[in-house]
């Protein structure tokens, strides 16, 4: 990844230390929600010895190269791009799904640079996507129950009591997917995939019969003579395009997880989660005195709050002063996802409680979990249309308040599977039993994601103007 060049002398990004009341344990000391009960205590205690032990999947700065990029965002400069499955699966830890996803992703970016006029931060949910909250223990079939799926870092989807045991082995399956995910994922960026002078390597074969395919290869035409004709002008080529920078998230939901990845790095100041390079915290887990708060205040990553409708004023400030009481820029990404229903009542308050706090945060949009919805057959579904809706309320309420939406977060996939009704092709809740794939929420799939993509491109123009 290209990280040297995103440094900013000018940064203001701060040196803070992590608590002196804090160590990366401390959370055990709180109740901890949406943990898995393992049978065998002992065999979670070796794996978690033995993940302790094993190299970190990120480096402390690149984790401090974000930091930059989120503060950047935070004066404008720079629009964020969070995307990926709801849950990663060891099933689809493959090369075609690999490169797919990042296609998706870097396809959307460059629909972002180009008509936003700003770089974009690239953040995927990868390498690390695992575990999942759920909102019950058990799972009832048929009169059978069994402990609740949470996720492949836990234990299996399969409704059999064997599959549903939480297993600590898969802490240690998960640390090697999460590996393998981020070492073709670097080699790719590195490679030159991500360069801007060859899109045509991005198509997926389908695009050519996409509704929106003239749209995207205007677009990449257009941004093909941009790039000569600077490289004609200024006699040398644009070399930064050619690789791109690209960070990994995940939910820190696990703990006990997150915390064997959590770790002191020499001449650096704090305590990292070197598991992944931007930890959020989900709706369900995000208790002032809870676990996972606790946990989250100690470390030095950028972290990503997830701000559902139930989140009021006062838990949202008091939140803002646990994780970042020394105000620092680039620390704080607060991720509203408050449903086209509820968006306009909910977010102008809170949106002005951190006005008035003047915490610095950096506001994206999920426009996903607040609209999720059961079809007639009991298949779980999200509405383009009413992702759009959300969507493009949350830039105008942000505008209407004296503040800025800087970025998106997304549920998406490279494939083309039908789990969000919409779009271009105009899904239906028939289409959604022929290509249903995801084990947890509905993801905007290839053709989906990149007219949202362009959607945001156009809203924010209108924004502006
Ligand atoms: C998620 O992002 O998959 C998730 C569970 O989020 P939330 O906590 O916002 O529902
Ligand atoms: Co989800």
């Amino acid at each position: 990844m290209n990280i040297a060049a995103t440094k900013d002398p000018v940064s203001p990004v701060q040196e803070v230390a992590s608590p002196a009341d804090w160590s990366p344990e401390s959370w055990q000391n709180f109740p901890a929600l949406q943990q898995a009960t393992y049978p065998d205590q002992e065999a979670l205690a070796r794996a978690l010895g033995k993940l302790a032990d094993l190299p970190p999947l990120v480096t402390s700065w690149e984790i401090l190269a974000l930091r930059e990029q989120i503060a950047e965002a935070q004066q404008g400069k720079r629009f964020v791009l969070q995307g990926g499955d709801c849950a990663e699966s060891f099933a689809d830890c493959t090369s075609p799904l690999i490169t797919n996803r990042l296609k998706v992703l870097l396809q959307m970016s460059l629909a972002l640079v180009h008509g936003l006029q700003m770089p974009v931060v690239r953040i995927g949910r990868l390498a690390g996507q695992y575990a999942k909250p759920r909102s019950s223990d058990f799972e009832t079939r048929d009169g059978v129950t069994l402990p609740s799926y949470r996720g492949d870092l836990v234990n299996s989807i399969d409704f059999t009591e064997a599959a549903r045991i939480p297993d600590p082995e898969l802490l240690l399956k998960a640390h090697a997917y999460s590996a393998m995910t981020m070492n073709f994922v670097r080699s790719l960026v590195d490679g030159g995939f991500a360069d801007v002078h060859h899109t045509e390597y991005w198509d997926l074969s389908w695009l050519d019969h996409s509704p929106l395919a003239d749209e995207f290869h205007k677009l990449t035409e257009s941004l093909g003579q941009s790039l000569r004709f600077m490289e004609t002008i200024t006699g040398r080529d644009v070399g930064s395009l050619r690789r791109v920078d690209f960070f990994t998230s995940h939910e820190a939901l696990h703990l006990h997880f997150e915390q064997a990845q959590t770790r002191q790095v020499p001449r650096q100041w704090g305590w990292f989660n070197l598991g992944t390079h931007f930890p959020w915290i989900g709706m369900r887990t995000a208790d002032l005195d809870g676990a996972h708060v606790e946990y989250f205040r100690g470390i030095r990553n950028p972290i990503g709050i997830k701000v559902g409708p139930g989140l009021d004023r006062s838990w949202l400030e008091a939140l803002l002063e646990k994780l970042n009481p020394q105000r620092e820029f680039g620390r704080i990404v607060l991720i509203h996802r408050m449903g086209e229903t509820n968006i306009e009542d909910k977010l102008p308050g809170l949106i002005r409680a951190v006005n008035d706090n003047g915490s610095p945060v950096l506001w994206i949009a999920d426009p996903m979990h607040g609209n999720t919805e059961s079809t007639g057959d009991g298949i779980k579904t999200r509405r383009f249309r009413k992702i759009k809706i959300e969507m493009d309320l949350a830039f105008e309420i942000h505008r209407d308040n004296h503040s800025r939406l800087g970025g998106v977060h997304l549920e998406l996939t490279g494939e083309n599977v039908t789990e969000c009704t919409g779009g271009a092709r105009d899904l239906s809740d028939e289409d959604l039993k022929r290509e249903y794939r995801t084990t947890v929420d509905p993801r905007l799939n290839y053709e989906q994601s990149l007219e949202m993509a362009m959607l945001i491109v156009r809203k924010h123009a209108q924004n502006a103007s």
